[in-house]
């Protein structure tokens, strides 16, 4: 089948990781590689009433969906546009009332598989790769994921069998597998969650910790941007994973999540490992390496009972499980130790949502710079870190230091999100004011 591609660039096969995408010609820094709408996306019930399900404008003063009452647009156009999509789920709402539950993966495949219906052929998302070719790793999956796979199908069996006609087992089991190892999160500029998508033509870029494109959405429309100069028949990488941690946490989590294991330049000398595992100066007798592990072992597990804890604990108990964990780790780690930094992420988070802004802003200040070291210089993480605490220092009638803060996020984000992408021109009014 003869398809139009994406001026600039081309599919290839990339030895050792299936294939990818290619570049033709030169791309700068900041350049728009290309833009993919989504496939099919969905937005976070945590979200609705914040942001229209259609087109996922951030507004106050959205209307209801006069049946569920729990999907909101911005007007009469987004709600008609929305109904291919929202009908099924809508009708499984009224239904199950406050039963309804299934995950985001299985409302996003109900997506998927109700858009296969009414779209046949190739979409235009899929310029280079289709949704049909998604590599799904069926064949590596453990009893554990394939549990999971079996919840997903029953539970989607169970929330929409009277509203979709499904395809077999074996096609339902292939296309979570391939949504698990191709889907995307949506996030905002502070990288709250948002939803979930598929963008085939973004899925066939492959992984590397010093990637040289960055992602962001605008509206429910991935961009592709470059953040390295790329060459022609340079391969364009993107990045899969937060990138805070050391590279064998990083490879522990590509292959559990996506079966590879990276041998990216990063990868291959780990310079930044040291750093991210900074330990305490003035120790007067530096520490075993078996207590080191040993600590690596005990930061690991809170992490883990945090992600956990998060679903069941009171914020003040969970700040506890930090400020505990921050004290037994600072023993030997220093603040700037990747471990520490994602404790105090965890209780800005928390700070935040309690409206303790002092909190928030003291962890916020801690966290930054060691940020800006770990992390690639143009990052996300590093830039949705300086919005953060600029917005905090202007609430908090700290202005000089909210505008300084504001324009270190925007100087990352105006080459990662475009200078004319509308969080640019929102942060721009907020210093203003
Ligand atoms: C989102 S897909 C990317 C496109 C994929 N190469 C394909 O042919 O469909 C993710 C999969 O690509 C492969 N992959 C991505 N980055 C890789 C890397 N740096 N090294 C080896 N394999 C990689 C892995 O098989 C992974 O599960
Ligand atoms: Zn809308
Ligand atoms: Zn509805
Ligand atoms: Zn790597």
């Amino acid at each position: 089948m003869k398809t139009e591609g994406i001026e600039g660039t081309e599919r290839f096969l990339s030895p050792g990781k299936g294939r990818g995408l290619r570049a033709l010609k030169h791309f700068k820094v900041g350049d728009l590689v290309f833009a993919c709408p989504a496939y099919a996306y969905v937005l976070t019930v945590n979200e609705r009433a914040a942001h229209c399900e259609f087109c996922f404008t951030r507004r106050e003063g959205l209307s209801k969906c006069g049946k569920c009452k729990q999907a909101y647009y911005c007007n009469v156009d987004c709600q008609k546009g929305d109904w291919p999509m929202h009908k099924p789920e809508c009708a499984a709402m009224c239904m199950y009332g406050e039963n309804w539950c299934p995950s985001e993966t299985v409302r996003l495949v109900a997506r998927i598989i109700v858009k296969q219906k009414v779209h046949k052929g190739r979409s235009p998302s899929e310029r280079l790769l289709g949704l049909n070719e998604f590599e799904s790793h069926l064949d590596k999956l453990d009893n554990e994921k394939n549990e999971m796979n079996e919840a997903d199908i029953a539970a989607l069996h169970h929330f929409y069998s009277r509203h979709i006609d499904f395809p077999d087992k074996a096609t339902l089991n292939e296309l979570f597998a391939g949504v698990n190892n191709n889907g995307f999160t949506i996030e905002d500029e502070e990288l709250s969650h948002l939803g979930s998508a598929v963008f085939p033509d973004v899925a066939l870029m492959n992984h590397s910790c010093s990637p040289n494109v960055i992602v962001t959405y605008k509206g429910t429309t991935a961009e592709v941007r470059a953040v390295q100069d790329i060459s022609p028949g340079d391969e364009i990488f993107n990045s899969y994973i937060d990138l805070l941690y050391p590279t064998e946490d990083r490879n522990e989590r590509l292959i559990d999540s996506y079966f590879f294991e990276c041998d990216c330049k990063e990868c291959t000398t780990k310079s930044k490992d040291k750093a991210k595992m900074a330990l305490r100066k003035n120790l007067s007798t530096p520490p075993e390496p078996e207590e080191i592990q040993e600590m690596v072992r005990y930061a690991k597990n809170v992490i883990e009972e945090f992600r956990r804890a998060k679903h069941y604990k009171t914020p003040n108990e969970l700040l506890e499980i930090c400020e505990l964990s921050l004290e037994k780790m600072g023993a030997i780690f220093a603040e700037t130790n990747v471990y520490m930094l994602h404790m105090m992420y965890q209780a800005m988070g928390v700070c935040l949502y309690l409206q303790d802004w002092d909190g928030a802003m003291k962890y916020g200040e801690k966290i930054i710079k060691p940020y800006s070291v770990h992390y690639p210089p143009y990052s996300l993480n590093t830039a949705s870190m300086y919005l953060k605490l600029g917005r905090l220092y202007l609430g908090m009638e700290k202005k000089s230091q909210g505008v300084k803060a504001l324009k270190k996020a925007l100087a990352i984000m105006e080459i990662a999100h475009g200078k004319d992408h509308h969080y640019i021109a929102e942060v721009k009014k907020e210093m203003e004011e």
